[in-house]
């Protein structure tokens, strides 16, 4: 009989590098807090009004159309941090008091672009996406955790950047957390070699029936793969766990059950994880391929005008980190520039709806 050889924990790297950080050395820390000085406001706000002005469509928009003097400098050096370092930035002080959605959403994608391009969030082509509870049944097969106010696992989302902007806080709960993948190796490596070796083979993911012809409706790729001098991670349990429904899907052993739970249990400790509660006109942006991220469940308040809503957009970024083949074949399609282009459809038009639909 023959078994599967699981590396040693010596033989399993450790991955001490830009991207691996301790939330407990960065909760007391507010250096990656960006705060909006009056001036730089000021150049948001007016930079809203000329692209509303001269009618800058919020699908296509790239930084040309979204000109910052001074603050455009600043989001080159938190973009180069986003994606070749630490992996996560925290953009405040935006005073949206007086902005309606439609600037906020200009403001959001107007910073946005100036890391990357807006890719698609889902089936129905959409660019700016809206995270609220929009009263649906979780145990419906087709809704998605951010439909709903329930506690999210950590997990990645599919693009190189993911960006969050707060329009309104949940009445209580809905906090942010966050914590470095590679960080997360490194501590599965040291506590459980065996667990981490798991991470490395490969496994369904559902595609939620997003599916683009030729394509199945699962992709099977690795949680954790060693590239050019980085761990890149896609995890999505809830994924994993849907596509055990699918025609083809290989069943989960218990170790790589055990795998997955490990992870989150990791992710979600004390010391490992960050947390970060948003305040209006926050935008919160995490590299996919080196941060994982959570919420906590959240009430909202019973007046539907007052209910917690984010917008959200998925960035690909020309300049964004070497990426594995399977990250634009398997996983996604690629991007003119080559990055993963989000999940898209032939014959779906891009759209940024002001509003949940
Ligand atoms: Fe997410």
């Amino acid at each position: 009989m023959t078994t599967l050889a699981i590396p040693s924990s010596r033989e399993l790297p450790l991955y001490e590098n830009g991207q691996s950080w301790y939330g407990k050395d960065l909760q007391q820390r507010t250096d990656w807090i960006h705060e909006l000085s009056d001036d730089e406001q000021r150049e948001v706000h007016q930079a809203v009004a000329r692209a509303i002005a001269g009618e800058v469509d919020l699908v296509a928009m790239k930084a040309e159309d979204f000109p910052l003097a001074t603050l455009g400098a600043r989001l080159k050096v938190i973009g180069h941090d986003l994606k070749h370092g630490r992996g996560f930035a925290l953009i405040r002080g935006l005073d949206t008091m007086e902005l309606t959605l439609v600037e906020k959403a200009y403001a959001f994608r107007g910073v946005g672009a100036h890391f990357g391009e807006a890719v698609s969030q889902n089936a129905k082509g959409h660019v700016l996406g809206h995270v609220a509870n929009l009263g649906l049944d979780y145990s419906d097969p087709t809704t998605r955790g951010y439909q709903t106010p329930a506690e999210l696992r950590f997990h990645t989302d599919a693009a190189d950047i993911v960006g969050l902007m707060c329009i309104r806080g949940a009445r209580s709960g809905g906090l942010s957390r966050i914590a470095s993948s590679t960080t997360v190796w490194n501590e599965a490596v040291r506590r459980r070699p065996d667990l981490a070796a798991e991470l490395l083979r490969s496994y369904s993911f559902t595609r939620w029936g997003e599916v683009r012809p030729g394509q199945r409706p699962y992709f099977h790729i690795p949680l954790f793969h060693a590239h050019e001098g980085r761990m890149i991670a896609v995890f999505v349990a809830g994924a994993i766990e849907k596509g055990q429904a699918l025609p083809g899907v290989e069943p989960l052993e218990p170790r790589q059950r055990d795998a997955i739970a490990f992870v989150n249990e990791l992710a979600s400790e004390d010391g490992i994880r960050l947390d970060m509660a948003f305040q209006p006109g926050d935008m919160q942006f995490l590299c996919n391929h080196s941060i994982l991220h959570s919420r906590t469940s959240y009430e909202d308040w019973p007046e539907p005008e007052r209910r917690r809503h984010l917008l959200r957009l998925w960035l690909a970024c020309p300049d964004g980190p070497s990426l594995p083949d399977y990250m634009t074949t398997e996983f996604q399609g690629r991007t003119v520039s080559g990055r993963p282009d989000g999940i898209r459809l032939p014959g779906v038009e891009l759209k940024a709806n002001l509003y949940p639909d």
